[in-house]
């Protein structure tokens, strides 16, 4: 069921059957979610069942502000404090240690928490009504199933779980790629997922440089090497190559997205956007779109070296790596 999200009536449904313990999809700025109340372990189990993911992969708990993180975390280290007063509400997920007890479905067993703040004001609007039900934060992961390709409109959900599960329709989403995930629990902050914020950004916020993840960091399914993957052939080439490539006879079904190139007539052909934000907006619903066209293979033009194409680049050499054994 499709639920208006601008409707409070629809919203006050949404926010009832959440309490209820039943599945919502739910619209933030970055991409959809596959909400359920956080506190109860049942309803967890079911966004576990619903994706097929493995249940000991943590979820990411959404909470309207920093009161409402405070009853799902044991602290929040000082360094954590200083990213969430300057991008919350905002695309910025931190792993903080977990409060005893509390919310264990959700960590997936971890002894650490994500959190997340997200600003999209139908998420806002929800997480207000549902506060008044008693609901303190939503355990939500991107409402795809497993290793898919993250949703960014209503309809993308639907598609996902034919039509099996409520969604709240808040539009497209701004920001497109999923929230950068700082792990905060540990001595230095850790980056474990880039998004649309730069490293310098979030390296000014917090006040010290970023650790790069090592074989301690806790396992993030979004940072598995084969995920986001379209039902096509991805292959990331960088410029030269994918200019070269063009030359040669073409596959059969081919799709091309790139920035400073157009493949031959006749070709499936998007034009990816020259800046950064732009491209991280539209790229999931465009590997969809490709993917609803027919294409069998999708050769994409791999982003420019600066720091700025950080999220871009890691999800499509995700998308990519799905293909490359
Ligand atoms: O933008 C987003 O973050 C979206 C929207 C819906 O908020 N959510 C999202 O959730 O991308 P998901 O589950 O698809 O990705 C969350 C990532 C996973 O890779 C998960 O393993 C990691 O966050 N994560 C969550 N809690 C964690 C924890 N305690 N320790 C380490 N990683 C954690
Ligand atoms: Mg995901």
């Amino acid at each position: 069921m499709l639920l208006n999200g601008h409707d409070p009536a629809a919203l006050r449904r949404a926010a009832e059957h959440l309490a209820a313990g039943e599945l919502l999809a739910l619209p933030t700025e970055t991409v959809y979610g596959l909400g359920a109340r956080a506190d109860d372990d049942a309803a967890v189990a079911k966004i576990f069942a619903a994706k097929g993911r493995p249940s000991d992969h943590p979820l990411i708990v959404h909470v309207l502000d920093a009161a409402d993180a405070e009853a799902f975390a044991a602290e929040l280290p000082p360094v954590a404090r200083r990213l969430m007063n300057t991008f919350w509400p905002g695309p910025l997920t931190v792993i903080v240690p977990r409060k005893a007890g509390v919310a264990s479905a959700s960590a997936g067993g971890q002894d650490t928490i994500g959190l997340r703040c997200p600003a999209h004001p139908v998420a806002r609007a929800l997480m207000a009504e549902a506060r008044q039900l008693g609901v303190q934060g939503i355990a939500a992961p991107s409402a795809n199933r497993f290793g898919r390709v993250s949703p960014t409109r209503a309809a993308h959900v639907e598609e996902e779980f034919d039509g099996q599960v409520w969604v709240l329709d808040g539009g497209d989403c701004e920001v497109g790629i999923e929230s950068s995930i700082v792990d905060c629990s540990r001595a230095h902050p850790v980056l474990l997922r880039p998004g649309v914020l730069t490293p310098a950004e979030i390296e000014a916020a917090a006040g010290e440089p970023l650790q790069a993840p090592d074989a301690q960091a806790p396992r993030a399914s979004g940072t598995l090497a084969a995920h986001y993957a379209p039902r096509a052939v991805v292959r990331l080439l960088d410029p030269a190559r994918l200019a070269d490539s063009l030359q040669q006879k073409l596959p059969a079904g081919l799709a091309v997205y790139s920035r400073t190139m157009s493949p031959p007539a006749g070709v499936l052909h998007r034009a990816m956007p020259g800046e950064a934000k732009a491209a991280a907006h539209e790229l999931f619903a465009v590997l969809r779109e490709l993917d609803a066209a027919g294409a069998q293979e999708i050769w994409i033009e791999a982003p420019p070296p600066d720091s700025g194409w950080d999220g871009v680049r890691d999800r499509l050499s995700r998308a990519a790596a799905a293909f490359s054994h």
